[in-house]
């Protein structure tokens, strides 16, 4: 244990040095206080989506690292960083059980002070949805420049840097269809299946987004390999 707390040096608000770097007074004032409350779990609800927001930050931050390389060839280094943003994406599924604990009937309180707010406007979603489509084109012309296809990727050994960064591709795509799967999960366990969500949209169209796949061309390189494959794509042989 510390005999004393240090005095601050660093410029910024709050009596502590920690509290001027990581500017914690503006960030615990960043939730509603109990006098607007409708619901004590409101504080769950709104730290869950924050911190989801500031994990996305993180991540956005690690795609957009991960597109310069790509444009430049350095497919070592672009690897790492979709790792990290893989990394990111896991703690936001994990945390998501948090959201568990609602009741239903005291969340149906909560969601008459949402106005129309919507998960579709999360700028953290928003944001992660455009940076892979920039990185799903830098990464076709990147094959296309090095006279690659998606298959024959799979063909080399998975300690070929192409491959390692193909499967950190296909991981964020996993990552995101991980997220969506518990985030369905929890919607229809809080609010119920049949329910319309703000955009007049019932809960249960969010399962149609979990097949959805941002670098489709590694998906379809696996069918071509099974193809390929002696049995091909048919589970049952003839066996007349
Ligand atoms: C009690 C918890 C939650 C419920 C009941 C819930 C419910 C819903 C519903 C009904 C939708 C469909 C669109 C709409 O009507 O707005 C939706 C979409 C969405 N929600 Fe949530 N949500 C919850 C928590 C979260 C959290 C913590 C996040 C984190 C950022 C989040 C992010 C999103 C996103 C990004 C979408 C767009 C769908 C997608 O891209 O898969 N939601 N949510």
């Amino acid at each position: 244990m510390p005999s004393k707390t240090l005095p601050a040096v660093l410029p910024g608000g709050g009596t502590t040095d920690y509290a001027r770097y990581l500017r914690t007074d503006d960030l615990l004032a960043l939730q509603r206080g109990p006098a607007e409350w409708v619901h004590p779990d409101e504080l769950m609800f709104q730290i869950v989506h924050q911190s989801a927001e500031l994990w996305l930050k993180l991540a956005r931050t690690h795609l957009a690292g991960t597109l310069t390389h790509l444009t430049t060839g350095r497919v070592g280094e672009a690897e790492l960083l979709l790792r990290r943003a893989c990394l990111g994406l896991r703690l936001i599924t994990d945390q998501l059980q948090m959201l568990r604990q609602l009741q239903p009937a005291q969340f149906a309180l909560i969601r008459t002070v949402l106005g129309n707010g919507s998960g579709f406007e999360s700028p953290g979603w928003q944001q992660l949805r455009s940076a892979t489509i920039d990185l799903d084109i830098a990464f076709t012309s990147l094959l296309t420049s090095l006279d690659v296809t998606p298959a024959g990727i799979y063909r080399e050994q998975p300690s070929d840097p192409l491959y390692r960064l193909a499967e950190a591709l296909v991981d964020l795509d996993e990552r995101i269809a991980s997220w969506r799967t518990e985030h369905y999960q929890l919607a229809t366990r809080i609010i119920g299946a049949d329910v319309l969500g703000t955009r007049d949209m019932p809960v249960n169209a969010l399962a149609t987004l979990i097949s959805h796949r941002r670098f489709p061309s590694l998906w379809q390189a696996r069918t071509e390999l099974t193809d390929h494959s002696p049995r091909g794509r048919h589970g049952h042989q003839d066996r007349r």
